[in-house]
């Protein structure tokens, strides 16, 4: 799959006819913006048809041609006589299950006529989700990708200069990133609207009404990104910001990252940190959405899912308790979720610039093959949090609440909440926060410690299975973890 920006779109489709290629698939958000750019190209004759939409075209074509009446007549088209170069485009093409299997045949027989003719034809298939896999063996793909930064940038700045309107450069830089993913069109709506009613610019606003345009299929939920202070995961983090250093030297970002553990070790919360530390908007993926009522219908929720995340880019993709979607539902929930899952570590080793970042708790409904190396570039298992690591989150826990450390006896604290998680730990602070009355003290604290009993005592064998498997299966996310029977080996080992 080859990614084209859009002003590049015309000379790419028009080198396609060139080397006498008969079929093209183009997946954009947009349909209206790819016929803009073949009408534009050099092509002789130009024509678009798709349901819903009018016939329009320009140059000679053959008598009484004004598009199709039904899709069987496809195949019917090379036989026409058409006088010259022509390009058509075709919108609307029923992409999906079940229908998937009828119309690829539709359309291997169409490429057979146009080649067998040798007709000076290219049609280009326009789809805004992704490619179904029956497709894929007729011909290219280009993507359409939205405006990068600097394009953005441009069409920002251009728009409020026309409306003479006063924008530092960090107010259209700032505006710019919060509008990544979206096409110039609607760049160029919201940044209107915002010129015309408050005559400003205001990158929130604009990010926000993104996020509502991007999020209106409801499969994925755009995250609001905001410093956190995580305690622990050192290793992770340590990862995670030499890779984003080299993606500033214009290295690829990782492809991503599975993040296991017990349950309130800050799996979720290290999202925030993953997004923060490479900067870039991040969007969740809730597999359990995806699940639709027709066959093939989470298939192509999920491909929409993913091309909507891929327009994105650069971005992060988080997949959250990625295997409660695995662990299915009905009789077969479970071999659907497999097919999803397929589909997205093959989508995972063919694009660029999303970062997957998964996590999970249970790790016995994981399948072999997501964890099997050369997918996901790294498998990170968070454990309960050492010494260190307890300090670390008692000190980001009480400054949560404006609490200063050096107030309270942390080193007492970190004694008491040996087995504690995270969540556990930052569950006391609040609770004691509110026991307190406005004067917290040590032995506040201390007495909400012993009156909470952490999972790892409730549910013993269960924390200790987990920690296993990590040890023994994954690359330790924090520093220096506390044996745990089998010594720490390296998932790629
Ligand atoms: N390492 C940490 N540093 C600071 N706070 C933490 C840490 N771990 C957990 N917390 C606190 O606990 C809360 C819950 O943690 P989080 O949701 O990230 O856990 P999780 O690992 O995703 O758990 P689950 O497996 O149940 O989803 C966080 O929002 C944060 O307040
Ligand atoms: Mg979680």
């Amino acid at each position: 799959m080859d990614k084209v920006t859009q002003s590049e779109l015309p000379a790419r489709l028009e080198r396609l006819y060139r080397s006498g290629l008969s079929i093209v698939f183009v997946i954009a958000r947009d349909p209206s913006a790819v016929i803009r750019a073949v009408f534009a190209s050099q092509i002789e004759t130009r024509w678009t048809w798709g349901p819903g939409r009018p016939f329009s075209a320009r140059g000679p074509l053959p008598p009484g041609f004004n598009g199709l009446s039904q899709w069987q007549d496809l195949p019917h088209l090379a036989s026409l006589p058409w006088a010259g170069p022509t390009i058509g485009v075709i919108t609307g093409l029923p992409g999906d299950a079940p229908d998937a299997g009828y119309f690829a045949d539709l359309l291997d027989a169409t490429s057979e006529e146009i080649r067998g003719r040798q007709a000076p034809l290219l049609l280009v298939l326009v789809l805004s989700g992704g490619l179904p896999e029956n497709y894929r063996h007729i011909g290219p793909v280009l993507r359409v990708m939205p405006p990068d930064q600097a394009e953005r940038a441009d069409i920002v700045r251009g728009l409020a200069e026309k409306n003479q309107i006063a924008a530092s450069e960090s107010a259209i830089q700032e505006s710019a990133q919060a509008l990544s993913g979206l096409e110039a069109g609607e760049i160029r709506q919201i940044v209107l609207s915002q010129l015309a009613g408050a005559g400003t610019l205001d990158p929130e606003a604009a990010g926000a009404e993104k996020a509502r345009r991007l999020a209106s299929g409801g499969l994925l939920e755009p995250i609001r990104v905001r410093p956190v202070a995580v305690g622990g995961l050192s290793e992770l983090k340590r990862w995670l910001q030499t890779r984003a250093q080299a993606a500033q030297r214009g290295l690829p970002m990782p492809k991503g990252v599975v993040l296991v553990g017990p349950p309130g070790t800050g799996k979720s919360l290290s999202a925030q940190l993953v997004a923060g530390t490479f900067e870039v908007p991040m969007v969740r993926l809730d597999f359990g959405r995806l699940m639709g009522s027709f066959v093939g219908e989470s298939e192509k929720n999920l491909r929409t899912a993913l091309a909507q995340a891929e327009a994105m880019y650069p971005s992060i993709l988080w997949v959250d308790e990625i295997e409660k979607g695995l662990s299915g539902s009905g009789s077969n929930g479970s071999e659907i979720t497999r097919r999803l899952l397929q589909y997205l570590l093959g989508w995972m080793q063919e694009q660029t610039g999303v970062f997957v970042f998964a996590t999970a708790n249970d790790v016995s409904a994981l399948p072999p093959e997501l964890l099997r190396k050369g997918r996901f570039d790294e498998l990170f298992y968070v454990d309960l949090p050492s010494r260190s690591e307890r300090e670390e989150i008692w000190v980001a826990s009480l400054d949560r609440w404006h609490i200063d450390p050096s107030s309270v006896d942390v080193p007492a604290l970190v004694s008491a909440s040996e087995g504690y998680t995270g969540a556990e730990i930052a569950a006391v602070v609040s609770d004691a926060v509110y026991e307190s009355e406005g004067s917290l003290t040590t032995a506040t604290l201390l007495s909400a410690v012993k009156s909470t009993r952490p999972l790892s005592n409730v549910f013993p064998e269960q924390i200790q299975s987990i920690r296993a498997w990590g040890a023994a299966h994954a690359r330790p996310a924090g520093g220096s973890p506390e044996p745990v029977g089998a010594s720490a080996t390296r998932f790629r080992s």
